[in-house]
């Protein structure tokens, strides 16, 4: 699995980091990013952490967050 935000559509709500706080965090404007890989979609996210990865996506309210499995 591999994961990104699309910052074009994040509205800074906050939900991700705090279901994923070991995947996602926030820039200064509140937009959220992947600090794996500095939101770019190319590191293998460890599997234990994928439960929060998609609870974050399914939580987001603007999809942001995209998976590539
Ligand atoms: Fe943005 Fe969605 Fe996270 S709106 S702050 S990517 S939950």
């Amino acid at each position: 699995m591999t994961t990104w935000v699309d910052k074009e559509t994040c509205i800074a709500c906050g939900a991700c980091g705090a279901t994923a706080p070991d995947v996602f965090d926030y820039d200064d404007e509140g937009l959220a990013f992947n600090t794996i890989d500095d939101n770019t979609n190319t590191a293998e996210i460890p599997e234990i952490l994928h439960d929060d990865v998609r609870d974050a996506a399914d939580g987001c309210p603007t999809d942001s967050i995209k998976i590539d499995d």
